[in-house]
């Protein structure tokens, strides 16, 4: 695996399909899932690992986002990436940058009403890293549910010839969507009333319940009943990521809220037929906890 750490080198590896997997770092097995699915459709693999300050809505939350870049360069080597593009924040924005990406619609609620500006951040950064490195395609998580119909839209409305591939969200054995900021989590079984609500509607769904109320408040309830404090629920379409009153189309199912000092996300993909998309499980211990106490 090459590391690099200009637009520029990462254009001179390039060879045959390339894949592009955008991460912040701190890898774990959503991301390495990532690379996999890179893998399967292309012949080169670019990993990014960029902490984007433009889409962080509080500094402090900036500053407190685990990094450690050697952990991420052995994690990625060890997924089969090829390359590793690790760039500084000036290599990112070198000119004072006048130029902002706003995707309408699709940012306006969730994600967007309580992080004002972060949905910007990440338009204009993903539309860097696809201009700066050309890619054929990439690959980005179902955990973003909202994030992922975001870029979908901007590559769509900017005509970047880049086909977008999702992937399905990774759990760990407890059911807990992996995160980066799950390390800083004091109160798991809290953390778990978000797994653990979508799963209970998840199954509603499959019983015939349709109606967005009836499953946001399943979630709502398990939510507030293990003691976490909820941001939203919301069911949504998939392609825009507007609100929907019953299930009626593909669509997410996606709640946040604050688990002591860490906010979380999560979603289940369902369908109008009554199947969902759960994510996958992980049967060990996750490569985020080497080395610490979980
Ligand atoms: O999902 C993330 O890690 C980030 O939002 C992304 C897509 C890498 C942009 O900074």
């Amino acid at each position: 695996m090459r590391i690099v750490d200009t637009f520029a080198r990462v254009r001179e590896e390039r060879r045959g399909v390339v894949a592009l997997v955008p991460t912040m770092g701190y890898l774990h097995e959503g991301h390495t899932a990532c690379v996999a699915a890179a893998r399967r459709r292309a012949d080169m693999v670019v990993m990014s690992v960029f902490v984007n300050p433009l889409q962080f809505d509080r500094p402090d939350d900036l500053a407190r986002y685990p990094r450690d870049l050697d952990r991420d360069v052995a994690i990625a080597a060890d997924a089969g990436a090829d390359v590793f593009f690790a760039p500084s924040a000036d290599e990112v924005y070198s000119t004072e940058s006048l130029t902002r990406v706003q995707v309408t619609v699709v940012s306006a609620g969730m994600e967007g009403a309580h992080r004002p500006g972060h949905f910007d951040g990440v338009a204009t950064v993903v539309a860097k890293l696809f201009a700066g490195t050309q890619p054929h395609l990439a690959c980005f998580g179902r955990k973003d549910a909202q994030q992922l119909a975001l870029v979908r839209r901007m590559a769509a409305d900017l005509s970047f010839p880049v086909e977008i591939v999702d992937v399905p969200t990774v759990r760990e054995e407890d059911g807990l969507a992996l995160s980066s900021r799950n390390v800083f989590l004091a109160d798991r079984a809290a953390a778990l009333g978000l797994s653990r609500g979508l799963f209970a509607a998840a199954a509603a769904a499959a019983e015939g319940e349709r109606s967005a109320t009836a499953l946001e408040t399943v979630v709502a309830i398990e939510v507030a009943e293990r003691g976490g404090d909820l941001a939203y629920v919301t069911l949504a379409d998939t392609a825009t990521a507007q609100p929907i009153p019953s299930l009626d189309r593909p669509a997410f199912l996606a709640v946040a809220a604050r688990v002591g000092e860490v906010r979380l996300i999560d979603n289940v993909f369902l369908y109008p037929d009554g199947s969902a998309d759960l994510g996958t499980r992980l049967d060990h211990q996750s490569v985020l906890y080497e080395g610490r106490e979980r």
